[in-house]
């Protein structure tokens, strides 16, 4: 066979197997865990980068020689095309959590409050708390979502960050829009509102606001995104953050690296292949309903899913019941604290959660 090696990443994963889709996820035992189980822990995109992406790292390779601040001035570039703002108010990251480690070292160095709802994801309180910060946790409202009225409650004089999870991570829930402009307005005035939108590509529910006009209008207010979710990049780390420049330069000075090349070219590869998304998107739907299907069947009750995860209570310790995932071949997610009886799954291929709720049938019979 005669294939040069762009035409071979193209089509590696129609080589492997039968492809009915358009595009297919890689195959590889490598691209599941390391002991061979369906990886259904982590938020990961299973289908990776789009075949356009893969190219790119491919017919750029020799720019890995360089340290890449031409690749990474067109990925800005890009992102600021894609999301519709100006260059000077993006910053690209090595994935989302050094966006959000940085901001949280610019505001938290010398202590001060990070109101966060709980449970969300954990890592820009977890660093900021580590710098000296008190955390002030808020429970999420009767459906999961963020009780921005009680959040906006706890903001003080000694409030620094407010972090705001939309979708949120890990219940899959969104904040109404209108409500969420108007916390990001009044409490802007007080403190910073940080909005990470890792999982907006997902959502399709019209309720639903991305806070970037307001990160363009408002010093106070930051946006947090991902080529980790629907990009299918998360080895690869690159993420971004939309603010007003000055707020960007007070971040950056906190920031600990910069990207590799390679990935900046995969990035500006997808992001120009809306064809691609629409089909993460629309395949992670189809799982989706899938497992949501199974859960309400068996009578176990899910958070409204906005996302690549569903997050349902099985009334069983989330430790335990990973435990008794594995044997049966997936990895699920970890115990979410203060709800210990609430378990997350991230969603496969349709095919994947075709099997998982076979197992799933299996543990709650
Ligand atoms: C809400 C949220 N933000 C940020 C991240 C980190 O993403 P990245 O891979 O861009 O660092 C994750 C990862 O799961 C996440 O769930």
């Amino acid at each position: 066979m005669n294939l040069d090696r762009r035409e071979f990443f193209r089509r590696g994963s129609a080589l492997a197997g039968a492809a009915v889709l358009p595009f297919d996820a890689p195959r590889s035992a490598r691209a599941r865990s390391r002991d061979g189980l369906v990886r259904l822990a982590s938020n990961e995109n299973p289908y990776g980068p789009s075949p356009r992406a893969r190219d790119a790292m491919v017919e750029h390779w020799e720019e890995a020689s360089r340290y890449g601040a031409s690749a990474l001035n067109e990925l800005r570039d890009a992102i600021a095309v894609a999301e519709k703002v100006p260059q000077d108010h993006v910053l690209v990251t090595q994935g989302s959590i050094e966006g959000l480690c940085a901001t949280a070292a610019a505001l938290c160095k010398d202590g001060g409050e990070f109101v966060h709802a709980s449970p969300t994801y954990e890592s820009m309180h977890g660093y900021a708390e580590r710098l000296g910060a008190t955390l002030v946790p808020v429970p999420l409202d009767g459906g999961l979502a963020h009780d921005l009225p009680a959040m906006a409650a706890k903001v003080g004089a000694r409030t620094r960050v407010v972090f705001v999870c939309n979708p949120n991570n890990p219940s899959g829930t969104i904040a109404d829009g209108a409500a969420l402009s108007s916390f990001c307005e009044t409490v802007g005035e007080k403190a910073l509102v940080f909005v990470d939108e890792a999982y907006r590509d997902f959502v399709d529910d019209p309720s639903h606001r991305s806070m970037v006009p307001l990160a363009l209008a408002g010093p106070n207010v930051v946006v947090a995104r991902t080529a980790s979710k629907i990009h299918g990049m998360a080895g690869l780390r690159i993420g971004w953050l939309i603010a007003k420049p000055d707020r960007l330069a007070r971040i950056r000075d906190f920031k600990m690296g910069f990207p590799n090349a390679m990935a900046a070219r995969a990035v500006i590869a997808s992001l120009g292949d809306q064809e691609y998304s629409a089909f993460c998107k629309g395949q992670n739907a189809r799982a989706r309903r899938i497992l949501v299907g199974a859960l309400d069947e068996l009578g176990l009750r899910h958070a409204p899913s906005h996302t690549n995860f569903v997050f349902f209570h099985s009334k069983r310790d989330a430790t335990q019941l990973r435990a008794a995932f594995e044997p049966l071949g997936f990895a699920i997610g970890r115990a979410f604290p203060p709800l210990t009886d609430w378990c997350r799954v991230s969603l496969g291929t349709p095919e994947e959660m075709t099997g998982f709720v076979t197992a799933l049938r299996k543990v709650f019979a």
